[in-house]
């Protein structure tokens, strides 16, 4: 595949290099494509000021297709299936290209309850699973202490729910960037300005500095920015939003370890909290969900709220140094599921709005990418998530000025 030759309509001169796929944003969705593409052939850029950035530096890393099944989104659930049980293979063929541990463990969830209320609510996800055929199972709150002596004594019940597990983000952003490089994919490191249409087709893009790469096809896989991108017309531009998560990382001095041996969860005054133990030692703990725009500023009221229903889930959590705050931005849609594959502008692909799944669904979103660069079509369990599917209905169009992607 090569690019088209022409710049005609671009409004920028200068040398320019052409690929055959060129990708937007160089976080873990985007790095994935770009090294599955790279793998069957393709001559591939990723374009990023940082790549390895992105919400995955802030990300837990759960693995939760099972705990994190929501009413209405039964065909997500196939998807995250599909790529949790990908995830064995996927971590060992990416350790091996890239010489590096993704911290990928296969430990399990606890999700549990602290009081009447969050039990009717777990009673309510476990019937949903059961439905669903998953593996989750119903235990007191005396067994859910049992497996997790730290719980507070006050933990109604719960759900394990043992095919849950967790990656480290920051390691598997790491290895995606080392795999990249060995397979040969060109890191662009540099904002990207706008799209590059010609004849009614994506034919790359233009960075900050008004350098231009042609490409074949180009993805757009800038997480939360993607409905940003100038130069994409107004139909095909992602539906795609900032939701805002704090998260904070504790440190388990070995004195206390084992702290937790599995990720613990719960509901707590309608909000999520969780806690990832790492075999490193770290523990995560997150994470608020807010709708603030492009806001990530630490508050006191997210670091307060974390912790307190962090501490009443395990209470001896205070005893642990914390290292970091974060805050950073889930790219949303508006069914919660991500945009994958073709749009209706031929040359470009989406791979975005993987909104709370971009770790989980990290490698089956690499697959069905690079099935859709070299085919032209998605393979059949991600065709529902086709971009399409926004699409039909028109929207209010948007004058989107040069802001950089
Ligand atoms: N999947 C966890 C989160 O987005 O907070």
């Amino acid at each position: 595949m090569h690019a088209p030759e022409g710049t005609e309509g671009s409004g920028v001169r200068g040398p320019r290099t052409s690929y055959d796929v060129l990708v937007i944003g160089g976080g873990i969705i985007g790095l994935v494509t770009a090294w599955r593409a790279a793998q069957r052939g393709l001559r591939t850029a990723v374009a990023d000021p940082s790549p390895g950035g992105g919400a995955a530096q802030v990300a837990a890393g759960m693995l939760a297709a099972v705990t994190e099944l929501h009413y209405g989104e039964e065909t997500l659930l196939g998807l995250n299936l599909a790529s949790a049980a990908r995830y064995p293979a996927f971590a060992a063929e990416l350790e091996e290209a890239s010489g590096q541990d993704i911290g990928y463990r296969a430990c399990g969830t606890l999700a549990v309850a602290l009081d009447a209320d969050d039990r009717a609510h777990l009673r309510e996800l476990h019937a949903l699973q059961l439905r669903h055929g998953l593996d989750s199972q119903w235990l007191t709150g005396r067994e859910c202490r049992r497996l997790e002596p730290l719980l507070a004594p006050g933990v109604r019940g719960g759900l394990r729910v043992d095919g849950d597990h967790q990656t480290d983000p920051r390691r598997l952003t790491a290895a995606l960037v080392t795999a990249c490089e060995r397979a040969g994919v060109e890191l662009r490191r540099a904002w990207v300005r706008r799209l590059s249409v010609v004849r009614d087709r994506a034919a790359g893009a233009v960075l900050e500095d008004g350098t231009e790469l042609g490409a074949g096809q180009v993805v757009l896989a800038a997480g939360s920015r993607s409905g940003q991108l100038a130069g994409v017309p107004d139909e095909v531009l992602p539906p795609v939003r900032p939701v805002k998560g704090q998260v904070l990382r504790l440190r388990v001095p070995g004195a206390y370890a084992p702290f937790l041996s599995r990720t613990v969860r719960a509901v707590v005054r309608g909000g999520q909290v969780y806690l990832v133990p790492r075999e490193s030692g770290e523990l995560v703990v997150g994470a608020t969900s807010e709708e603030l725009g492009w806001d990530t500023t630490v508050t006191a009221g997210g670091v307060y709220e974390l912790l307190r229903d962090a501490h009443e889930l395990v209470p001896g959590i205070t005893e642990l140094p914390l290292v970091e705050t974060r805050a950073g931005l889930r790219p949303g849609s508006p069914d919660n599921a991500p945009l994958l594959g073709p749009t209706a502008l031929p040359g470009l692909h989406l791979a975005t709005g993987h909104y709370r799944n971009g770790v989980l669904l990290t490698p089956v979103t690499g697959d069905a990418m690079a099935e859709a660069l070299t085919t032209g079509e998605l393979p059949g369990e991600a065709r529902p998530f086709s971009p399409c599917r926004f699409t039909s209905a028109p929207r209010a169009p948007r004058v989107l000025q040069e802001q950089p992607v």
